[in-house]
């Protein structure tokens, strides 16, 4: 059993501390696939590092740091935007070339990535604010 620690100090400014996923748990021997959030948060960090992380990676110029980006404003090309939701994430990774951000070529393939990946990528995305 693991257990995520979120520790609210405001009292000289407020800053948010998470201990980091235990990367070592999403690849053991388990198959029934991850059921708590930290495990998902590790399920999707194995899932970008194997898969997006020689696109997206902080202070990369390939495409969009995932850092910041849940629940922000993304900007598109053709001028419109939308707030990064479950939605937004799951068409981007589904089919990339349906919005494409902002200052950015449409360099990304498709992601056959499944319902549950996805969930995962997700959970890792929020974990990144
Ligand atoms: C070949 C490089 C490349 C790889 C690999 C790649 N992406 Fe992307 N991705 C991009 C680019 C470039 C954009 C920005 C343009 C666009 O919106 O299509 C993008 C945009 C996105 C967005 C929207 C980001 C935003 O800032 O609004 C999401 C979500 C995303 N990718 C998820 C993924 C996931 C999940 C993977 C791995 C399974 C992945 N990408 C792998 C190049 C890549």
């Amino acid at each position: 059993m693991k257990l995520l620690f979120v520790v609210l100090l405001c009292s000289s400014g407020c800053y948010v501390e998470k201990t980091t996923a235990d990367a070592t748990s999403a690849s053991g021997a388990e198959s029934s696939g991850p059921t708590f959030e930290m495990d998902r948060v590790a399920a999707g960090q194995k899932i970008w590092s194997t898969q997006c992380s020689s696109c997206h990676s902080d202070g990369g110029s390939m495409a969009p740091s995932w850092r910041g980006m849940w629940g922000s404003t993304r900007e598109f090309t053709d001028g419109s935007s939308t707030r990064a939701d479950e939605a937004y994430i799951r068409q981007s990774i589904k089919n990339p070339t349906s919005q494409v951000v902002k200052g950015y070529a449409p360099t990304m393939s498709s992601k056959n990535l499944s319902d549950s990946e996805i969930d995962s990528v997700i959970a890792f995305i929020k974990s990144l604010r």
